[in-house]
């Protein structure tokens, strides 16, 4: 999470009486990481945030494996997934392990019910498309290139101004930023490669104070369980803490290079449990005289990798477009396919625009990652 910050109104001292002007009470409700031990949220809301009017159905899904598959590398053409619906049901899952599950959605109707994710933060990249996040705890604005960050139990709904997709990883560990950059008092550092003033942070709208029957989808690891409530999720007065949804541009992420070619570590840009997210942006190739700018082939014994192409020249990779994703599994090497490595020599600078996800555990293939595998990818490396 980023930082501390208040919104709206809230009592000038916790678990206080806090009271409207006539007199009626607020009910504060903790939102916290780590049990009671973690970064928290104090919301104030116009009622009881418990107050039930049903418990509804539970939607049972299971993620489906391809089963019977070689282990080899895999090109994906995610631009060509077979995707449509809202928000959550377009939502294809791509791979999958106990840490974490990678999906694309392009979805093409509104989220006109309440969601939350009850056991997995949430990171969407905004491949394409505008649209409004919005949440009880305020609203994000997103446009392409935007990671938006939403912290398991924050309620949310979505609407879009223009066709949207993203790439969305649900973790199990939260989704922040990498602990190297940040100091022991939980500032950004000077060598973090972006800051604070970075960062979009939800615009807080008045609390709704309605009553009636509101659906809310809670995300759970078996499926999804309904619910309806008595009053309208959005109802906060106020809020202040350090869990929020929050949003960071990949093209405000400022790109550190050097005079021989730097490791994925550089570009990391949030880290959760059992994996690291990394940018790969546009930048000034290496300078020393006799640097080679592709990367060298390399074995990351330890780690399954991840680059989904969002835009631009990759001078790695060929037969490579836009959405397509690459992945490298740490059974085998990979690294630049013919003649892109001796042609790297001499490039000044790339225009690419890359999102990496590198889990520490072994990922499943998902079977819709089937109907879009290049099967002659694993034989681009014969010359
Ligand atoms: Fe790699």
């Amino acid at each position: 999470m980023p930082y501390y910050i208040e919104r709206g109104e809230i009592p000038p001292k916790r678990h206080t009486q806090f009271r409207n002007p006539a007199g009626d009470l607020h009910f504060e409700e903790l939102l916290s990481r780590k049990g009671f031990s973690g970064e928290h949220t104090n919301m104030y809301h116009l009622r009881m945030p418990t107050r039930l009017a049903a418990v509804g159905r539970f939607m049972e899904r299971q993620l489906q494996e391809a089963k019977g598959i070689p282990h080899r590398h895999r090109h994906l053409r995610t631009g060509k997934v077979n995707s449509s619906g809202g928000p959550i049901g377009s939502r294809q899952v791509l791979f999958y392990n106990d840490d974490v599950i990678i999906s694309k959605a392009h979805p093409d109707e509104t989220l006109n019910s309440f969601y939350r994710n009850g056991q997995a933060d949430e990171l969407l990249y905004v491949q394409s498309g505008k649209g409004t996040l919005a949440t009880n705890l305020g609203n994000i604005a997103f446009v392409p290139g935007d990671y938006v960050v939403i912290p398991r139990g924050v309620i949310w709904q979505m609407s879009f101004d223009e066709p949207t997709r993203f790439l969305i990883m649900e973790t199990r560990g939260s989704i922040d930023v990498p602990d190297r950059y940040v100091s022991d008092r939980g500032q950004l550092l000077e060598h973090a490669p972006f800051c604070e003033r970075d960062l979009k942070l939800p615009d807080f709208q008045a609390p709704i104070d309605e009553q009636g029957e509101y659906r809310l989808m809670v995300r759970l690891q078996g499926g999804i369980q309904e619910y309806i409530y008595a009053q309208h999720p959005f109802d906060l007065v106020g809020w202040a803490g350090q869990c929020y949804p929050w949003a960071f541009s990949i093209h405000d992420f400022e790109p550190i290079t050097g005079r021989i070619h730097q490791p994925p570590p550089v570009h990391q840009t949030f880290q959760a449990a059992g994996l690291v997210i990394c940018s790969f942006v546009p930048r000034l190739f290496d300078y020393h005289p006799q640097s080679i700018p592709a990367p060298y082939y390399h074995s990351n014994v330890d780690s399954d990798e991840i680059i989904f192409y969002s835009r631009g020249e990759f001078m790695s990779r060929k037969g490579i477009e836009d959405e397509s994703i690459t992945y490298h599994p740490m059974g085998l090497p990979h690294g630049p396919q013919p003649g892109m490595y001796e042609g790297s020599i001499g490039k000044q600078e790339t225009d690419e625009l890359a999102v990496m996800i590198d889990t520490f555990a072994p990922l499943k293939v998902a079977a819709a990652a089937m109907g879009i595998d290049d099967e002659h990818y694993p034989m681009s490396w014969s010359e």
